[in-house]
């Protein structure tokens, strides 16, 4: 395979607690993290609420500094990036799109105002004709009719406004968009769309993405690769197929059972696993602890050992 554009290696974040009375409490986000981003590839970050998966994207973005460990951009540390021009370039390069698609758009300007701040900051443009050619390029790009340019995010569905944020993702430059649960705040029926078309930017942009979901039926639609998480370690990964349809931790069955969708590939394994739901408290204990032994599946799926209940 190709270099990696993002390489994350044994990354941990312990974040610091102002207690009072000058006390400090520390919790670790993160416990040895690690994988490589590739373009025109996705790779699923996994798990339920609290583990760590946006944690992770903040640490890409700069928006926090690891606590130890390296991630690299194109093989440079990241660290190195000092200069806010330095920080805005690689932001352009590495955007973020969030969960709630109205939260990153200003309510007072319309669609074109929107588009044009990331075309003005990444192409020259000569006068408006040839940004609102871009304009109309970009809206193209992401499935959208040219009159949107004139309204306003409120006169958007949910649908639309995430294929905005992905419009102007493309309009700086991105070459890899972290989407942090792009499509959980939207209706069940359009979040197909928003992953094919995520899908199509991947392979014909060659765009390459890192997708953070708690829902991992969805994985398969997008993701090459799927990372599981729980409590700031990677406890899975490898090919998203066998991820699914060959689950071996405990904790990767026990969300492949949460999945109420019998339609899916991996329904054996749905049924196979339904022991492991009524099981789910212990199914955390034993997950939940620091574990350094990784054993290898297949070519390409890994697992970390975990304390078997005595
Ligand atoms: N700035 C912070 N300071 C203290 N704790 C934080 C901070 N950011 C995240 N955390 C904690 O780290 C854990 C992981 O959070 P997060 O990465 O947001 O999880 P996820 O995105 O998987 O829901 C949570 O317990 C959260 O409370
Ligand atoms: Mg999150």
């Amino acid at each position: 395979m190709s270099e990696p554009i993002i390489r994350v290696r044994n990354v941990s974040k312990t974040f610091q607690m102002g207690g009072g009375f000058g006390q400090k409490e520390s919790f670790e986000a993160l416990r040895g993290i690690s994988f490589d981003l590739h373009a025109g590839k996705t790779l699923a970050l996994v798990g339920e609420s609290g583990c760590g998966k946006s944690t992770v994207a903040r640490l890409i973005t700069k928006v926090h500094d690891v606590t130890s460990g390296e991630i690299t951009f194109k093989g440079n540390n990241i660290d190195q990036i000092q200069s806010g021009q330095a920080l805005r370039e690689y932001r352009s390069n590495v955007q973020m799109v969030f969960q709630d698609p109205f939260g990153s758009l200003n309510p007072a300007h319309t669609i074109a105002h929107h588009l044009a701040r990331p075309i003005k900051i990444h192409n020259d443009v000569a006068g408006d004709a040839q940004l609102l050619h871009r304009q109309q390029e970009l809206l193209d790009m992401v499935e959208l009719n040219a009159d949107c340019l004139k309204k306003f995010p409120h006169q958007l569905s949910g649908g639309q406004r995430q294929r905005i944020n992905l419009a102007r993702a493309l309009g700086v430059g991105a070459e890899m968009i972290l989407a942090d649960e792009p499509t959980s705040m939207l209706d069940v029926s359009i979040r197909l769309g928003v992953l094919n078309l995520m899908q199509r930017m991947k392979s014909e942009m060659g765009i390459g993405f890192l997708y953070i979901t708690h829902d991992l039926a969805t994985a398969h639609y997008i993701a090459e690769e799927t990372a599981v998480m729980y409590r700031g370690q990677i406890v899975e990964w490898g090919n998203t197929r066998d991820i699914l349809t060959n689950p071996q931790h405990p904790y990767t069955k026990l969300l492949i059972s949460a999945v109420p969708d019998p339609d899916l590939p991996f329904s054996d394994v749905i049924r196979e696993s339904s022991q492991y739901s009524q099981d789910a408290e212990s199914t955390r204990l034993l997950s939940g602890r620091l574990q350094p032994d990784v054993n290898q599946v297949s070519e390409n799926h890994f697992v970390r050992d975990w304390e078997s209940a005595a």
